[in-house]
């Protein structure tokens, strides 16, 4: 797939851009803090209705507007469509396709798909755990969008139980009212049901990525590797145990052949051995809002180990073995790569270039022009003041 048309209003520091671009490399270039970001910030926004660099949505509206107004058209092999989204920070985003009658922003995930590399990845692998949870979770619902009703279920769930743990702790510090166990026990389960669903794609995730995550790292670095993805979870631990000090024993390594119904049972068998625990602290302290995903460079875990030029070289290939499970399922992302080469030493410089190359669509961002490889000639824009003006 690739954009053939970006439009932005109010979108950080644009009143307004539009922007038309074709298939194959497009490079913008520019200054720093002229807009380059921000441009395809936009882009990863209407794939993953995220950004790469903020966690909240205020951020990204133009200091001074109300709303920002993001717009593709995206052509996938005959087909056009129009997706748009509106961002109103502190009240409900809205969404449009095909200019048809309002939609949630979800429903308008999957018709852009992205793989985004940017700087802030690097701390997929030096980061906390959360950082690689939101990998994972962007991955899987970029595989299957309807996965993002599953995530925000998840979220409700968790933020509910997590309310009546409060309670309890409440009601036994200050001689309230006892909460009724048997209402915990009913979101025990739901927990357990729309966690296991979650578990189960991202360890069938990790499966498919595994393979390809240690060729593109073999790619990068020859002779490096290898690389091991392993789930760190409950029940569905994938190595040496949890260490989250609440004496789990961990599991037995056979993380990812785990049917559906096992993780609902381990799961909620988990769920109810740290219940005294979660009574004392009034949180819920087992469930894939905890989990990690362990990144290991040959026995060795990466965070903590690796070195610099290493962590970078994971981290792309994080991002690479994405880009190719996508690919390999028939939904080819729009390839984005914010900054990365001037991030890079000259081989691993030439070596991703080469790899991404042959994307439908790749969308460069860079300020020193000369750290783009030249098998990334191709469109370029000048991005400065505001304004996006296509080189010719
Ligand atoms: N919500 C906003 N409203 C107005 N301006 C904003 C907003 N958010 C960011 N900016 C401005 O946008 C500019 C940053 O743009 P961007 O990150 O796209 O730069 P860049 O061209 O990628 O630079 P670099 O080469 O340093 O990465 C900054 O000057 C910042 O002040
Ligand atoms: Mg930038």
């Amino acid at each position: 797939m690739h954009v053939t048309h970006l439009s932005l209003a109010d979108f950080r520091s644009y009143a307004r851009a539009e922007v038309s671009l074709g298939p194959g490399v497009t490079v913008f270039v520019g200054p720093n803090g002229q807009g380059k970001t921000n441009l395809v910030e936009a882009v990863g926004y209407l794939a993953s209705l995220g950004s790469h660099r903020v966690s909240s949505d205020a951020p990204l509206v133009r200091a001074g507007a109300q709303r920002a107004v993001v717009r593709a058209a995206v052509r996938q092999d005959d087909r056009q469509q129009l997706v748009e989204l509106e961002l109103n920070p502190g009240k409900a985003n809205r969404a449009r396709i095909n200019r048809s009658s309002q939609v949630r922003p979800r429903d308008a995930l999957g018709i852009l798909r992205t793989v985004l590399f940017a700087p802030e990845d690097l701390s997929l692998v030096k980061g906390d755990p959360g950082e690689r949870r939101r990998f994972l979770d962007e991955l899987v619902t970029a595989r299957s969008p309807r996965m993002a009703g599953v995530r925000s279920d998840y979220d409700r769930v968790l933020k509910q139980r997590n309310s009546l743990l409060k309670s309890a702790v409440m009601a036994r510090r200050h001689g309230g009212r006892a909460v009724d166990t048997s209402t915990l026990d009913v979101w025990d389960e739901h927990l357990a049901r729309v966690g296991a669903e979650l578990l189960a794609r991202r360890l069938e995730l990790i499966s498919a990525l595994r393979p390809l995550a240690d060729k593109a790292y073999e790619r990068l670095a020859p002779g490096g590797g290898p690389v091991g993805l392993e789930y760190r979870g409950v029940p569905a631990d994938g190595g040496d145990g949890g260490d989250r000090g609440d004496g789990d024993s961990g599991g037995d390594g056979a993380g990812g052949a785990a049917s559906p119904a096992e993780l609902y049972e381990g799961l909620l068998s988990s769920l109810r051995d740290s219940r005294r625990a979660e009574m004392e602290r009034g949180v819920t302290l087992v469930g894939p809002h905890r989990d990690d995903l362990v990144l290991k460079l040959g026995d060795l875990p990466a965070k903590g180990y690796a070195s610099h030029g290493e962590s970078w070289s994971f981290a792309l290939s994080l991002r690479l073995a994405s880009y190719e499970l996508l690919k390999s399922e028939g939904h080819e992302p729009v390839l984005v790569l914010d900054d990365v080469f001037a991030e890079l030493d000259v081989q691993r410089r030439a070596r991703l270039a080469e790899l991404v190359a042959p994307g439908e669509q790749v969308l460069v961002t860079a300020a020193v022009p000369e750290d783009v490889p030249e098998v990334l000639a191709g469109a370029r824009f000048a991005v400065a003041d505001g304004e996006v003006v296509r080189d010719e």
